[in-house]
């Protein structure tokens, strides 16, 4: 099966496989992007939220500037925090990633999460997380009674005025994107949600190709991103079920790149998150071989809903706030 080595975006062409930036830490994200851009990705995953944007937009520039791509050959993603909701608070918050990441334009804004936290004006402190006060020992997750409605409108307005090529959103249930398909004057061109092959989300992809809605897949190698967190065991891990090992060997292909291609072959893209360069390569070179029609419902059947990713779960355990946003 050919899968092309980019995904159809409204009327663009998404590069299927990004560097997803969650975790980068920010001595390191300069040069790991900029090394990223030298061995050939041409999609970078940000987010204000992980509070590396300056340094990414560092690793961004210094590859235009060394002339190893330009600027039109990337696609950049960005998101909008939680506490930047509000339809005055869009623009404001799209403009100080732009700026950070040095860029005049994203090719695709994400909504974060459909949860609006009250606003954290940037400089009190930023980025902004799921606290409103940082450093208040006692702090708490405060909501505010934003409609995703009218984030949304302001969102589309940054397309209007050429900051921002698509937009979308990110961490939506299926309701969710039925009622916002209801209100979009301009639809989400790209949902980007956890998905691996024990959370498949096939009603969700299924949804999308419907609607002619690209998908992402976040933390496409499962439970790796989690362990660390202690949101997920070691043994959580997919790289060693028997299934993703067996592939492994018939195609000389490590765990990692089976359980990645999985992804692709779904016709989603992914953005693969590494700091290792040979790890980084490794997650590229996805596109000299296939998994066959058995192999990628064998893969498929390991799902077992099971989703490393949830603030319904996560803001209780750490901030004793209980505000689950998926059933
Ligand atoms: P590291 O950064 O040390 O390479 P995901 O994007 O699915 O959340 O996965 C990210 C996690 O998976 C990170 O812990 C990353 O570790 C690890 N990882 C990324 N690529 C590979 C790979 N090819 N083989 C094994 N682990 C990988």
């Amino acid at each position: 099966m050919t899968i092309n080595e980019t995904i159809q975006v409204a009327n663009s062409q998404m590069p299927t496989i990004g560097m997803g930036l969650w975790k980068l830490e920010q001595d390191q994200a300069a040069k790991a992007v900029r090394d990223a851009i030298a061995i050939g990705y041409r999609h970078l995953d940000s987010a204000t939220d992980y509070a590396n944007e300056l340094q990414v937009g560092d690793g961004i520039s210094q590859a235009l500037a060394e002339g190893l791509c330009s600027r039109e050959d990337l696609w950049v993603t960005s998101k909008l925090w939680n506490t930047d909701h509000r339809a005055e608070h869009v623009r404001p918050a799209l403009e100080r990633t732009l700026k950070d990441l040095q860029v005049d334009y994203l090719d695709l804004y994400l909504i974060h999460f459909p949860i609006a936290l009250k606003h954290v004006p940037h400089d009190h402190h930023y980025p902004a997380d799921w606290l409103y006060d940082q450093n208040d020992p006692n702090g708490k997750m405060q909501l505010d009674a934003v409609p995703l409605s009218e984030t949304w409108a302001a969102m589309e307005e940054m397309v209007e005025a050429g900051l921002v090529r698509h937009i979308g959103v990110c961490n939506f249930s299926t309701g969710l994107i039925h009622d916002l398909l209801t209100y979009a004057k301009i639809p989400p061109a790209v949902v980007q949600v956890e998905s691996h092959p024990y959370f498949t989300q096939e009603p969700l992809l299924r949804l999308c190709r419907e609607r002619n809605i690209a998908v992402t897949a976040f933390s496409p190698l499962g439970a790796l991103s989690y362990v660390p967190l202690n949101m997920a065991k070691a043994t959580d891990t997919v790289l060693e079920e028997p299934v993703v090992l067996t592939a492994a060997k018939r195609l000389n292909k490590t765990p990692a790149q089976i359980v990645l291609r999985w992804g692709i072959q779904r016709n989603v893209a992914i953005i693969p998150k590494s700091s290792n360069p040979e790890r980084l390569r490794e997650n590229l070179q996805l596109f000299d071989f296939s998994l066959n029609d058995q192999e990628m419902v064998d893969i498929s059947a390991l799902n077992r809903n099971q989703r490393f990713n949830d603030p319904g779960e996560f803001c209780e355990r750490v901030f004793g706030a209980f505000h689950p946003i998926y059933d």
